[in-house]
C-alpha cells in the first residue's frame, strides 16, 4: 500500500517504521519536515498536498500523527488556546480526510490520532479532552457516510515512553512505547475495520 503519514515526530515516525517493515510505501507529511510540506491548519495547501501526491500514483491511506493541543486549566485558558486547539488537532484532521476524499483510492483508510484524556481526566485537561471528542465523534460518524468503501479509525494513545516531558502530568499512568501504537495504526490500515477507537490506555486496567 502507498501510505501518506502525516506527522514526523514520536508517533509518525515509529508509524513510518512500522509501515515500511510491513513492506508498505510511506510519503511522509510534516510542516517542517518529510517529504511533502503543508501545515493541517491551511486547507488550501492540505488541498494541494493530495492532489501532488495522487499525480505521482494512487494512494490507498492516511494516517495522522500531527495537530498541536495548547492545554491550560480552564478559568484561564484563553480564546486563543482553545481555537488554536480546536483548529488544529480537531479541525486539522477533519480537514485531512475533507481535502483527501476526492484523491484516495476506493476502499481506502483515515486514520486520525485522539488520546488517552478523551476518558481520563488529569489536571488542566479539558482542552485536551473536548477536541479528543471531536475527533472521536467525527470519527465514529464519518465512517457511515464514507463512500467507496472507504474506512476511518482512530488511535487514541496514552502518554508515550518516549515524550518524557509530559510525564510530570500523567501521575499513576503507565506509559505506552512509540512502537506499540505504531501497531494500532498498522491494525486501523490493514483490516477491515472501521469506526472504531483503538485505545493504548493501561490507565483503567
Ligand atoms: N506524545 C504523547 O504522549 C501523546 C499521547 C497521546 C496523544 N498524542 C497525540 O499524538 C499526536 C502526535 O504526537 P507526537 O508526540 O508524535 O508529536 P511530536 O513528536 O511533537 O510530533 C508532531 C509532528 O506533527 C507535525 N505537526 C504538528 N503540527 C502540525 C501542523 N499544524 N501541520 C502539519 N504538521 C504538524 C510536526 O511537524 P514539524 O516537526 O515539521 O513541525 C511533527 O512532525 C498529537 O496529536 C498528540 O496530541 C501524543
Amino acid at each position: 500500500m502507498k501510505v501518506i503519514v502525516v506527522g514526523t515526530g514520536t508517533i509518525g515516525a515509529a508509524v513510518r517504521s512500522t509501515l515500511v517493515a510491513q513492506g508498505h510505501e510511506v510519503v511522509s507529511v510534516g510542516r517542517t519536515s518529510g517529504d511533502h510540506q503543508a501545515d493541517i491548519t491551511d486547507m488550501a495547501r492540505l488541498r494541494a498536498l493530495f492532489a501532488e501526491v495522487a499525480g505521482s500514483g494512487p494512494f490507498d491511506a492516511v494516517a495522522n500523527a500531527a495537530g498541536d493541543v495548547f492545554p491550560a486549566p480552564l478559568e484561564q485558558a484563553t480564546d486563543q488556546q482553545w481555537a488554536d486547539s480546536v483548529a488544529a488537532k480537531g479541525m486539522g484532521q477533519i480537514n485531512l480526510v475533507r481535502a483527501a476524499l476526492p484523491h484516495i483510492a476506493d476502499r481506502g483508510s483515515f486514520t486520525l490520532v485522539s488520546g488517552v484524556l478523551t476518558d481520563e481526566f488529569t489536571a488542566a485537561a479539558t482542552i485536551g479532552a473536548t477536541v479528543n471528542h471531536m475527533v472521536e465523534g467525527f470519527v465514529k460518524a464519518s465512517a457511515t457516510e464514507l463512500p467507496r468503501g472507504l474506512r476511518i479509525n482512530c488511535v487514541s494513545p496514552t502518554v508515550l515512553t518516549e515524550s518524557v516531558a509530559y510525564h510530570p502530568h500523567f501521575p499513576g499512568f503507565t506509559p505506552v512505547p512509540a512502537d506499540e501504537v505504531a501497531l494500532a495504526y498498522l491494525r486501523a490500515i490493514a483490516n477491515p475495520i472501521t469506526g472504531r477507537i483503538l485505545k493504548l490506555h493501561k490507565t483503567d486496567n
